[in-house]
């Protein structure tokens, strides 16, 4: 199988013509080779974004918005393509799969309900002369870095609101899983995208090609999904252009489980939390904070849960080195195994289901994200000690709390530092709700009403007295 870039709606080889491999991570086999985009590349896919721009950005709401609806169902009506595609380049289980392609066609629909609701505002100044008014338009052109983890939903989550919008885009998957994003820009051409508003570039040298974007005043607007290690690099190339920027970068969610908590529902809370995508998500519960008196109750509960739990390979080998470090350094610090805290044998990235207990606060996995299946406990014994376990992190994406003391839980929404709160679910993902982080963990909000406000600029009209005062 080999596959091209998508440039202004024309399949196209790169043009020195070199290819990359992208791996099946369960077999370690070869699944496909990539156009493999150069800078040049790069350029001529934001010449069609820009090309593309002003037209597109006149278009009707209601017909962007059934380009986003007809793009739904077709995702939709595609599921099992999409999920085998999913699972073969990225790993997750088939089941897991369908999940995302419910979760990422979502954002489609959510976006094409959105578009004909743009608005702008008109008021009277407070002296009661002059009126006051707004205007919504489109950023402009975007570029779009997205991970490998949700190869669909994190494409999605960004190209639904800027189609909504009116913004064209150029879309760089990320070179481990750039099959899904491929199939799909032949479903969005299918719904009825015009030629130029989306093209998405593959590339196996991410800054080679995205640096002369960045450096393009063609460009208005970067949105990236990844570490924040990259995003922070991201922000200061973005800086040249004063880019508009929405990052969605690393966490190290705590999961807090108070003493008073349903103890059966926090456990199974706390599987999704950790386990969704094997992991690798950075809403994944990092580090589970539990009160002394349950953590014995709650340990066992979790780690029942987890051994049956069924997981895929990691994405690669770096990734499980990685994984495999944080428990070695903890163990080597001093926390126990509870189950797990080894690969096992065979093909494929795969590493046992892990749960760790007596974890030293020193230990490097409570401070890094873990992005693999491993549950370091450690205990508190009051709020005030909690939350400031909880709030020891450069991170401020996700945390979660179990407890049945409703003012605990609004005292812990007001005192927590972090973009959103799992109050007593372990999955707070969902393309009607703002998705974002705060401190190191990102800038902006995805979905919910804030999404598409990512995409828009605000003109601001005075209008002089319609009764002819000053
Ligand atoms: C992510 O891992 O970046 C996003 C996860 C989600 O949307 O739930």
């Amino acid at each position: 199988m080999l596959t091209k870039l998508y440039i202004d709606g024309k399949w196209t080889e790169a043009v020195d013509g070199r290819t990359f491999e992208v791996l099946d991570p369960s077999t370690e086999e070869v699944l496909a080779d990539v156009a493999d985009a150069g800078p040049q590349d790069g350029l001529h896919a934001l010449d069609a974004a820009c090309a593309a721009q002003a037209a597109w950005g006149r278009t009707a709401p209601r017909e962007r918005s059934e380009i986003l609806r007809r793009a739904f169902e077709l995702v939709i009506s595609r599921t099992e393509h999409f999920a085998t595609l999913i699972t073969a380049e990225m790993g997750k289980p088939l089941a897991e799969s369908r999940a995302e392609v419910a979760y990422g066609a979502e954002f489609l629909r959510w976006f094409a309900e959105e578009a004909p609701r743009i608005s702008g505002r008109f008021t009277t100044a407070p002296d009661g002369r002059n009126r006051l008014m707004t205007v919504k338009r489109p950023v402009g052109p975007c570029l779009f870095v997205t991970p490998w983890n949700f190869p669909l939903a994190m494409a999605t989550r960004k190209i639904a609101p800027a189609i909504a919008a009116g913004c064209t885009m150029v879309l760089k998957p990320a070179e481990l899983t750039p099959l899904t994003a491929l199939l799909f820009a032949e479903v969005l051409t299918e719904a009825g995208l015009p030629d130029g508003v989306l093209n998405v570039i593959t590339t196996a040298d991410p800054g080679a090609v995205t640096g002369p974007l960045l450096a393009d005043p063609r460009l208005r607007k970067l949105s990236f999904t990844g570490s924040t290690a990259v995003g922070k690099k991201l922000i200061a190339a973005a800086a040249d252009q004063v880019l508009r920027v929405s990052m969605e970068l690393g966490g190290n969610a705590p999961f807090l489980v108070f003493e008073d908590a349903d103890i059966d529902a926090a456990a199974d809370g706390a599987v999704l939390a950790k386990l969704r995508n094997g992991g690798e998500a950075c809403v994944a519960a990092n580090r589970f904070l539990v009160h002394a008196d349950v953590a014995e109750e709650f340990t066992a509960k979790l780690a029942a849960r987890m051994q049956t739990y069924p997981l895929g390979p990691l994405i690669d080998g770096r990734t499980r080195a990685k994984v495999s470090a944080l428990v070695d350094d903890a163990v080597d610090a001093g926390a126990q195994v509870v189950i797990g805290g080894k690969a096992p044998e065979g093909k494929g990235f795969f590493y046992d289901a892990t749960v760790l207990v007596d974890v030293p606060l020193t230990a490097k996995l409570l401070s890094e994200e873990i992005f693999g299946p491993v549950a370091p406990i450690i205990t508190f014994t009051d709020e005030q000690e909690a939350v400031w376990l909880a709030n020891a992190t450069e991170y401020g994406l996700v945390c979660f709390a179990y407890t049945r003391d409703l003012n605990r839980g609004l005292r812990l929404a007001e005192s927590l530092e972090t973009g959103m709160l799992g109050l007593n679910t372990g999955i707070v993902s969902n393309p009607a709700a703002p998705f974002g982080g705060v401190k190191h963990s990102g800038i902006g909000r995805e979905g919910g009403a804030e999404g598409i406000e990512e995409y828009l600029e605000t003109t601001y009209v005075a209008v002089s007295d319609p009764f002819g005062g000053m």
